[in-house]
């Protein structure tokens, strides 16, 4: 293997080439005719309904891809709402989730024609029911806003991960507290599935069909007992990407044949996946130089122009995203390597990208290539401490880099 097999090379020239006073504190970039095919080969299945996450990547050049290859969209803020409609979605298509919807948001939603709803609290769900009401909505059964109950299960298995794994969260509520409800109460709500999602990144298919495996009794005993009938099964996202490089992806196939048992087995008429990371994380890639590089205590450091204010990710998650130089003709394998820690900017010693190895020839002035950073990139990082640059984004589309969003001083957000 001469490359990183997250690094397509047919980007490579662009990004050499690319040479811009104005990003070189690092910039994104998106392929998207990588992004294209790779959504078309999800989409080949009538297993599932595919959402896109869009809280992953909210660029209107992704949101339009997306929406190009017939995902619909799931939005957790009023923000992620304007982007989508912006794109020219229709409402319709748009699902909404999230522990914080206030009775003023549900009802701005409904307003702006959403009509489908994952629902993760008692007042949430009965807030819902009055603003229909209070809005006076067509009340014909098939003009009433859909609505799945989150559902937060509790396992032995006693993993944690960052949407909660076996700890507790606000995302949707227990069994037991939705057992107190009856369907028949919220009468302008049609109230038709179940979502769950708690599990972040998982790479075996083993593991994630058994973990819905165990779900399915859970659920239907539920639905059974509050009086729904479970047309719909929306089992979130969490599908991993190799972030670590370990060697261990999860096949697609496999997953569509392991849904088809679920969805027979829970006797849904429709299972739902909303896709972050597995749809858009590895059509992504970030570049930033390195500005220092020093030996400390035995340990090669390389200071970068950017950190966790452009990729805040490494940090939170502990996962690394793989890095490669920007080098024309680079090949690890006829190249010495040794393993660096990559700093950025910020004065906290979480300012760290990962301990991940290079050539041991880099130099200040090179440029590193951070790949899987389609998903969870610029927008969940925490790009106002110590006053540093906005990062610019672009897509490459057609042999062409196009600049979707300038690099912003911080005299453009400062006041
Ligand atoms: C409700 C919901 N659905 C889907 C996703 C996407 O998750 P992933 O990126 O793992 O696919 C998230 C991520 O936090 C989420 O909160």
């Amino acid at each position: 293997m001469t490359k990183a097999t997250w690094f397509d090379t047919s980007i490579e020239n662009s990004l050499l080439e690319h040479v811009s006073p104005e990003d070189e504190q690092g910039y994104f970039v998106y392929q998207l005719d990588a992004l294209k095919a790779h959504l078309a080969a999800l989409q080949q299945q009538d297993v599932i309904k595919l959402w896109f996450a869009v809280k992953a990547n909210p660029l209107s050049k992704i949101i339009q891809t997306l929406d190009c290859a017939g995902f619909d969209f799931d939005v957790a803020s009023a923000g992620e709402l304007t982007q989508v409609l912006a794109q020219g979605v229709d409402p319709s298509r748009v699902l909404n989730t999230g522990p914080a919807k206030s009775k003023k948001q549900l009802a701005a939603f409904i307003k702006q024609g959403v009509r489908t709803f994952v629902v993760e609290s008692l007042n949430q769900l009965t807030w819902l029911n009055e603003v229909v009401l209070e809005q006076e909505l067509s009340s014909g059964e098939a003009d009433k806003p859909k609505v799945l109950l989150r559902v937060q299960l509790q396992w032995h298995e006693g993993e944690k991960n960052p949407l909660g794994g076996n700890s507790l969260t606000p995302f949707g509520l227990s069994v037991s507290e939705w057992q107190n409800i009856h369907v028949d109460s919220y009468p302008a709500l049609a109230i038709c599935g179940l979502h769950i999602f708690q599990w972040g990144n998982m790479l075996s298919n083993e593991k994630m069909f058994s973990l819905w495996s165990q779900m399915i009794s859970p659920l239907t005993d539920l639905a059974n007992s509050i009086g729904m009938t479970l047309d719909i099964l929306d089992l979130g996202g969490g599908l991993g990407i190799d972030y670590l490089g370990v060697g261990q992806t999860l096949s697609w196939p496999r997953i569509i044949a392991d849904l088809a048992v679920i969805k027979a087995k829970s006797g849904v008429k429709e299972l739902w996946l909303e896709l972050g990371r597995f749809a858009v994380a590895e059509c992504g890639y970030y570049v930033v130089p390195v500005v220092d590089r020093k030996m400390n205590y035995d340990q090669e450091q390389l200071v970068l122009a950017a950190g966790i204010n452009h990729l805040l990710r490494p940090a939170i998650t502990e996962q690394t995203f793989p890095v490669q130089i920007l080098r024309a003709g680079f090949s690890a394998e006829n190249t010495t390597m040794q393993a660096f820690d990559l700093h950025g900017p910020l004065c906290t010693s979480m300012d760290k990208l990962g301990h991940l190895h290079l050539p041991a020839d880099i130099d200040v002035g090179d440029k590193l290539v951070f790949g899987y950073c389609g998903a969870y990139g610029f927008t969940e990082s925490m790009p106002f401490f110590l006053c540093h640059e906005l990062a610019a984004e672009y897509v490459y589309q057609d042999g062409i880099l196009t600049q979707v969003r300038a690099a912003q001083p911080a005299s453009s957000y400062l006041a």
